[in-house]
């Protein structure tokens, strides 16, 4: 049993409710004439991957934590495993996808066993800030658009410091807020997508050296952000006649909303996206 801080049941409820699960990822391969008993990773991309910028944006976390064959890899607030999928197809690492929903986990592993790489990726239910690992178990850890949920960040990335090798890489993409993100809007944000709440850069280069780390280095990627958030919601409202008739108009609505809202925010310059990587510390001569 997990024991829980306040705001995790608001986050697996988040979750719970997602327009993406693995039901829907196999009615969608049915409708594309796919046998679900026959697939393979490929087949899964179009919607095992739920971060901005695609596959590139887990090759590239990919490269900054230094992913190779047979790397140990923990993949924190992992969804249902698409990125692990990848790392473990694409380059041969042996991925632990860890995230707080049951429905993420059991979905993750059943679409893992289904293209079959269940021996590389294994999904395991726990929190960020308490992980159920040993010191020292993994050689890299990546998180991609999680940390926006989890309360205290400071305690994950300690975590992850404690469950890496020393030496071991970290790369991360967040939500980052500016300065200029307003109380109100911070409450828009948590109560439309759980984001608990936003880090800054300078926030989470803070965070990362009080948890040990070095040669910490982050990317700006709001610029990439705004253009992939105006072409979604381009296409959200494209697909307008189809979303009210499967989910009814108040729920078409109520993403429309929250899509124009965010474009509106990163067009403000008031949210933005940053990838974050740094190196664990080396262990004491
Ligand atoms: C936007 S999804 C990203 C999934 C995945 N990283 C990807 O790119 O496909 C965020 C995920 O973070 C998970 N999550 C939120 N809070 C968490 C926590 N405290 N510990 C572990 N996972 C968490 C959610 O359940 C959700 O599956």
């Amino acid at each position: 049993m997990l024991s829980m801080s306040p705001a995790l049941p608001g986050v697996i409820d988040f979750y719970d409710r997602h327009p993406i699960s693995l039901p829907q990822v196999l009615d969608a391969l049915r409708r594309q004439g796919k046998d679900t008993r026959s697939l393979v990773p490929e087949d899964l991309y179009d919607w095992d991957q739920d971060h901005y910028g695609g596959l590139e944006a887990v090759e590239t976390l990919a490269r900054r934590a230094a992913i190779g064959p047979g790397t140990r890899v923990l993949d924190v607030c992992a969804g249902l495993a698409g990125p692990a999928r990848f790392l473990a197809h694409r380059f041969g690492a042996r991925v632990t996808a860890l995230d707080l929903n049951a429905g993420r986990c059991l979905g993750g592993a059943e679409l893992s066993r289904l293209v079959r790489l269940h021996r590389l990726v294994r999904s395991i239910r726990g929190d960020a800030q308490q992980l159920p690992f040993r010191r020292g178990a993994f050689d890299a850890a990546i998180s991609q658009e999680g940390l926006l949920h989890v309360p205290d960040k400071g305690r994950v990335l300690r975590e992850c410091a404690r469950v890496l090798r020393p030496g071991g890489r970290i790369a991360f993409s967040d939500w980052i807020a500016a300065p200029r993100l307003e109380d109100g809007e911070r409450r828009r944000l948590e109560e439309w997508m759980a984001a608990v709440a936003i880090e800054t850069v300078p926030g989470y280069r803070a965070l990362l050296g009080r948890a040990g780390f070095t040669a910490i280095e982050a990317e700006d990627l709001s610029g990439e952000w705004i253009q992939i958030l105006r072409r979604r919601l381009e296409m959200y409202r494209s697909l307008r006649e189809d979303t009210v008739a499967r989910l009814g108009q108040v729920r078409y609505d109520e993403y429309n909303q929250l899509y124009a809202f965010f474009v509106g925010l990163v067009g403000a310059g008031k949210l933005g996206g940053a990838r974050v990587s740094a190196t664990a510390a080396p262990a004491a001569s």
